[in-house]
């Protein structure tokens, strides 16, 4: 086999806490010879144990494989562990799985490319449940490069989406669907509340629940297209006639005695979009609002 060709075949993964040690338990399940460092060692020992190698330091985490993946609490960790082996990252890809901030992706990247290496931002969108499934969403950015050629490997995580070039992309997608996830939660756990006044079981709540949400996501589509077009006919509904639907769900919750702040916050929504002009357009059309902020209507 090449030098290349087993360099392909292995990944270092930094940080070996929850998260950290899926990703590796993956990369391990996919075949990759996987080396793992963490700063106290029974984590490394318990990877050890599952077939990986263990590293004793940072940098023989770093010099055993082309791609470094690197998962800590916050990016001001990562450069205190990757300041002092920095020069041995040149000629090697860093995918950096750290949650952070779009500039602290951006500081990152530049830092990276200083010593020669090529910079992934990724975040992992599943927590930790589905690593290693196809279902589990994992947002990368940056190097396209470097996402081509190492596309596979980081396959074995999830779905692995390339974003594009810059890589402050990765944090406000996660940012954006971190929103998105609670926006649809926090309407489901109103939503067991209010049934669960009548004694409906969350559990079979959450069966005809599901079965609905297939209609609720084939709405994105179409309304990021009117958003695009910026025309929202009125095919799902005017902004009037869902906050009256709102009302109804906001008195229908209070007279059940359970909270009513999830219908308020879209209630307020509808509202503010309706006060703005937009009462006889498509729901899609409160992202008007949105854009404008909370204080200038
Ligand atoms: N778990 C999730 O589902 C999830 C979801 C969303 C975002 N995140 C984000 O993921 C990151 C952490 O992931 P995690 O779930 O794996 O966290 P975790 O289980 O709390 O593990 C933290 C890891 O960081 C290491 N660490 C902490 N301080 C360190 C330091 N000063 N020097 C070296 N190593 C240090 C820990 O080492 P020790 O073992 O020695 O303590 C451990 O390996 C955070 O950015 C968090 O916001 C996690």
């Amino acid at each position: 086999m090449s030098e290349n060709k087993k360099q392909s075949r292995t990944v270092s993964v930094i940080g070996l806490g929850q998260m950290g040690t899926r990703l590796a338990q993956a990369f391990l399940a996919a075949g990759y010879r996987t080396t793992g460092w963490n700063r106290s060692a029974e984590k490394t020992d318990a990877l050890v144990a599952q077939g990986a190698l263990g590293a004793a330091t940072v940098a023989d985490a770093v010099a055993a494989s082309t791609l470094v993946v690197v998962r800590l609490p916050d990016y001001g960790i990562v450069r205190s562990l990757l300041d002092p082996v920095a020069g041995s990252l040149r000629g090697r890809v860093l995918v950096n799985l750290t949650s952070g901030t779009t500039e602290e992706a951006g500081r990152m990247a530049d830092w990276a490319a200083g010593y020669g290496a090529a910079y992934l931002d990724g975040a992992a969108m599943s927590g930790t449940r589905l690593v290693g499934r196809p279902e589990a969403l994992f947002v990368f950015s940056g190097s396209p490069a470097a996402f081509a050629e190492h596309r596979t490997v980081l396959t074995s995580l999830g779905n692995a989406v390339h974003l594009g070039a810059d890589p402050a992309l990765a944090a406000l997608y996660d940012t954006a669907l971190f929103g998105l996830a609670w926006g649809a939660l926090a309407g489901f756990y109103h939503a067991v509340a209010l049934v669960g006044a009548e004694g409906v079981d969350p559990t079979a709540f959450a069966t005809v629940a599901t079965g609905h949400m297939p209609f609720v996501t084939s709405l994105m589509a179409d309304h990021a297209r009117q958003i695009e077009d910026g025309r929202y006919p009125d095919d799902d509904g005017t902004v009037r006639v869902h906050a009256a639907a709102m009302q109804h769900l906001l008195d229908t919750s209070a007279a059940q005695g359970v909270g009513t702040d999830v219908p308020e916050l879209v209630k307020a929504l509808l509202d503010r979009a309706a006060g703005a002009g937009f009462g006889g357009d498509g729901i899609a059309s409160v992202v008007e609002t949105i854009r404008k902020g909370a204080s200038n209507v």
